[in-house]
């Protein structure tokens, strides 16, 4: 079935959209995208993605011409034509279309595309059965907390999980576990949660910072601090957080078993909580 897509101020089907051989995302991964969820219909905390998307290209010294209204306009608009009722809506914006040379150029206009994926989230049936992570080596540039759209590396590490049958990987630099391929990694021990503190070696996540908030209502404490896959391979739980996967169990660690083999309690609890402020639209107070 043919989706309507959006791609530089016009709707189409996604058969016609078509961008230029000569654009900077294609050529040098030179842009930024988003993913935000989308649940009942409604954008998941589309706001706090959007203030991440303007954060991230202001690091690359993009500037955005579209107004934060303006994007969430287009969002609900592709949500609406395709009548998505749980999944994402994805958004990449790039320097523009120019012939090839590094520096930026100083006429092209940002190129925006966005596109609507629907995907079954909230009843996904991993989350009753929780998933299984790869570690692999994390061999990405320095500079993680930008959302850049140049995602070989992240392409890579889950081509591997995949081919050893888990669902994500988990990116090691040394011994210690830096994130997911496509998402936030945290650990359980006893009452507490432990994830890294955000840093350049990290995407921000928007799904981290809205767990964050319910951490009193979810009776576990949090611990902000780097964590080794030794200690990942001994917590009693693990899970992942992403717009995608919204809060996922983790059952197994390189081939290891988390909790038993099964969904813990915290991540169970957490999930709950989350597609309750989900199903609400997000956006914390
Ligand atoms: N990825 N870390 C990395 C490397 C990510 O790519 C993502 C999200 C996250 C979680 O961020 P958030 O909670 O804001 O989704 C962490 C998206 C979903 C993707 O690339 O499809």
């Amino acid at each position: 079935m043919s989706r309507t897509v959006y791609v530089n101020g016009a709707y189409c089907p996604e058969e016609e959209a078509r961008i230029s051989i000569f654009d900077r995302g294609f050529v040098f991964a030179d842009g930024i995208y988003e993913v935000s969820a989308v649940i009942g219909g409604r954008l998941v905390d589309c706001e706090a993605h959007l203030a991440r998307l303007e954060r991230s290209c202001g690091e690359i010294k993009l500037a955005l011409p579209w107004s934060r209204a303006e994007l969430i306009a287009i969002h609900e608009e592709l949500i609406a034509r395709n009548g998505l009722d749980e999944g994402g809506v994805y958004l990449q914006v790039t320097r523009g279309a120019a012939d090839r040379d590094f520096p930026f150029p100083k006429d092209a206009t940002p190129t925006l595309v966005m596109f609507t994926q629907a995907r079954n989230m909230t009843s996904a049936p991993a989350a009753k059965t929780g998933i299984k992570i790869v570690s692999c080596p994390d061999i990405r540039w320095a500079r993680r907390d930008i959302k850049s759209v140049g995602l070989l590396a992240q392409v890579l590490a889950k081509q591997y999980a995949a081919e050893n049958g888990a669902a994500e990987a988990w990116m090691l630099e040394g011994d210690v576990v830096t994130e997911g391929g496509s998402s936030t990694a945290w650990i359980v021990k006893g009452k507490t949660l432990i994830s890294r503190p955000l840093s350049q070696k990290v995407l921000p996540g928007i799904t981290r910072q809205a767990v964050l908030a319910f951490i009193a209502e979810s009776g576990y404490a949090f611990e902000e601090r780097e964590f080794t896959l030794a200690e990942a391979l001994d917590a009693e739980e693990a899970f992942i957080t992403s717009a995608t996967s919204l809060v996922m169990p983790v059952v197994s660690i390189d081939g290891h078993s988390i909790h038993n083999g099964a969904p813990g309690p915290a991540a169970i609890r957490l999930r709950e909580i989350y597609l309750d402020f989900a199903r609400k639209g997000g956006a914390l107070g």
